[in-house]
């Protein structure tokens, strides 16, 4: 039907005589002559409508936005004086002599352009319009060269791309289970994989050596800017590689594709930054290092202080007490502060003391500060040396449990290098590495494995056994931009290690067989080390599209609430599949909001 994309015509295609389709994007009539903007993948190039050829005029006069158009036509240089230098065709346009009405369109709801405000719901229940915006196309163009490319590099790196089953049982990552009711075996859910974490690793003893997969993955979660319901990992699995050998390939695949789409330099190696270090420095297992703002630990200046908010946590094994200097944020009014105030006690902080540096050298007079008069004056000379804070900053402290504290202080870190203009402009990976293998769940007084429980600890069983809270795992986490961009680590490949953790996880026995017991067979017929990790591809494309949130660059996304206004769904189902399925329902169905 055509023999070129409209987009992609330019100066060495002058004189010649194309077939072009595509939509009508924009229709003008200039006294006499009619120009239309004929817009496809590739772009948009102008086509002019003499009335010198009164067929194609005529059929031009119809043409609305939208409508899908044929047009034969010569491509000729525009006017001196009317290229339009913002377009790649804008050199050139396209003479018409034959125009066909291919389809005809209703008034889109929104226009087609990059620039528009439409609330997400609109746009998402005419996401097959959205998509013809030139800014989703692009975004969706990114996301297929960076999923090429990413194949590409495993491919030639001796990975084969193996499918694994969507009909599953359980994997815990840490979120709900997407259930699907058995029809041949009553009573009976296959559970959607939240990852395909266990079948790599069966992939590994099976001798496959090098595993990837571009694969869906579902998790019933609270639904964030950098979560959806469904969502895709490139997976990867290798055997005989440690932690060093997997980081450093992964690495180099990352700046690889950066320097290969963005023509982006990253460093060379990667910074790495052990958890603990992480939490000390930046309050988060995922620090956004494009921030220059570090906390400063100043428990031990405060156990003796009479002010309790700080003497507390000081002295609690499990509490923490941070400054957190904002440079040059001294001018700040008191409804800033009390915003910021607010802002804190989302994540659970009961205040926001601070103190205002007016004159370091003026010693306690030179401040400004609900809390100094609380404070001895050597400790906050300390506190003033330890941030190294100069005339006009401000200093903020954070005191709780360190739980608190941290969520806290890391959110402030964050929204203060973004208000007061901090955040450098250049791509900041690490990786974050010697995460604990358990975190205590106070609610449940057990332990749960910070990563997934195939996790191989640092130390030995034995060690393991004995104090398993301090016990460090081979997990690592890839961070861009303070994103988590993928995660991974060094499995456990022995029984014996595998029925430890799970008993430590409080899996009994019979649990523990029931759930996983076709991994732990496995693991005695010859499993070899092995390693692995998963990055979010949605993450990745929205980081390297720069789009604010991953549902700008899945193709069909879901909702804040996991709905999906164009198909609608979830939907009920119809009371014949129920009665197949052997499934009554508890409660007659609500109706569906919106
Ligand atoms: P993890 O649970 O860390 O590890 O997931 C790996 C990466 O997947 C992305 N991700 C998500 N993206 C969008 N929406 C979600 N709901 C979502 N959840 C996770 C993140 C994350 O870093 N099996 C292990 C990997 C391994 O050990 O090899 C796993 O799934 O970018
Ligand atoms: P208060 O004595 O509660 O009025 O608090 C005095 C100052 O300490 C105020 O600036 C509070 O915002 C601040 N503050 C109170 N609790 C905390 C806390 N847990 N961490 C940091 N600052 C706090």
């Amino acid at each position: 039907m055509r023999s070129h994309k409209c987009g992609e015509l330019n100066e060495t295609h002058l004189d010649q005589e194309v077939d072009l389709c595509g939509w009508a994007h924009r229709r003008r009539d200039h006294g006499g002559v009619i120009f239309i903007d004929l817009r496809d993948r590739e772009g948009l190039v102008q086509v002019v409508f003499d009335p010198d050829q009164p067929d194609a005029f005529k059929v031009a006069e119809a043409v609305r936005s939208e409508y899908v158009l044929r047009v034969h036509g010569k491509v000729r240089r525009r006017p001196a004086g009317t290229e339009n230098r913002n377009l790649g065709t804008g050199a050139v346009e396209v003479f018409a002599t034959q125009l066909e009405i291919l389809n005809r369109a209703e008034t889109p709801p929104f226009p087609i352009e990059s620039d528009i405000e439409v609330n997400e719901e609109t746009r998402l229940r005419y996401r097959y319009i959205d998509l013809r915006r030139p800014l989703m196309q692009q975004r969706m163009r990114m996301r297929r060269d960076i999923t090429r490319f990413l194949r590409n590099f495993l491919d030639d790196e001796g990975f084969y791309e193996i499918e694994t089953p969507f009909l599953t049982k359980a994997t815990p990552e840490g979120a709900r289970d997407y259930l699907v009711p058995s029809r041949t075996h009553p009573n009976c859910f296959f559970a959607l994989p939240q990852s395909p974490q266990l079948y790599k690793q069966l992939l590994m003893v099976s001798g496959m050596d090098r595993y990837y997969q571009v694969v869906r993955c579902f998790r019933d979660e609270d639904l964030r800017a950098d979560r959806q319901p469904e969502f895709t990992q490139l997976d990867i699995e290798t055997s005989f590689m440690n932690e060093d050998e997997i980081t450093a390939l992964m690495e180099a695949m990352i700046r690889e594709l950066y320097q290969a789409v963005l023509q982006v330099e990253l460093p060379n190696p990667f910074p790495r930054l052990t958890h603990a270090e992480a939490m000390r420095r930046y309050a988060s297992d995922k620090p956004d290092l494009r921030i220059p703002l570090e906390l400063v630990d100043v428990a031990d200046l405060l156990q003796r202080v009479e002010f309790k908010v700080f003497a507390g946590p000081a002295n609690d094994p499990e509490g923490r007490v941070v400054a957190l200097k904002a440079p040059g944020a001294g001018e700040m009014s008191r409804k800033q502060i009390d915003d910021l105030t607010q802002f804190v006690a989302i994540y659970g902080a009961k205040g926001l003391a601070y103190i205002k540096v007016n004159d370091p050298a003026a010693g306690i007079a030179g401040l400004q500060s609900p809390i100094v008069k609380f404070i001895p004056e050597p400790a906050v000379q300390t506190i003033l040396e330890r941030t190294q804070a100069k005339a006009g900053d401000l200093i903020f402290f954070g005191a709780d449990k360190a739980r608190i504290v941290n969520e806290a202080m890391g959110a402030l870190r964050v929204k203060l290098g973004h208000d007061l203009g901090l955040v450098s402009k250049t791509w900041a990976p690490l990786w974050v590495t010697d995460f604990p293998m358990f975190e205590h769940d106070e609610k449940a007084n057990r332990w749960v494995a910070l990563h997934h429980p195939f996790t191989a600890p640092k130390c030995s069983l034995e060690e393991l056994t004995a104090n398993p809270g301090a016990a460090l795992s081979r997990a690592y986490d890839m961070v861009m931009n303070g994103t988590e961009l993928g995660g991974g680590s060094v499995r456990i490949h022995r029984t014996d290690l595998q029925s430890k953790v799970f008993e430590l996880l409080g899996i009994g026995e019979e649990e523990a067989q029931r759930k996983f017991g076709f991994l732990l067979h496995a693991l005695k017929y010859g499993a070899p080390p092995h390693g692995g990790l998963a990055f979010g591809m949605d993450r990745l494309v929205m980081l390297m599209t720069e789009a604010t949130s991953i549902r700008e660059v899945m193709a069909f996304p879901k909702t804040q609430s996991a709905w999906c206004p164009m198909v609608d769904a979830p939907a009920e189902a119809s009371e014949e599949q129920l009665k197949e399925l052997g499934i009554r329902l508890r409660k007659p169905p609500v109706a569906e909001a919106g």
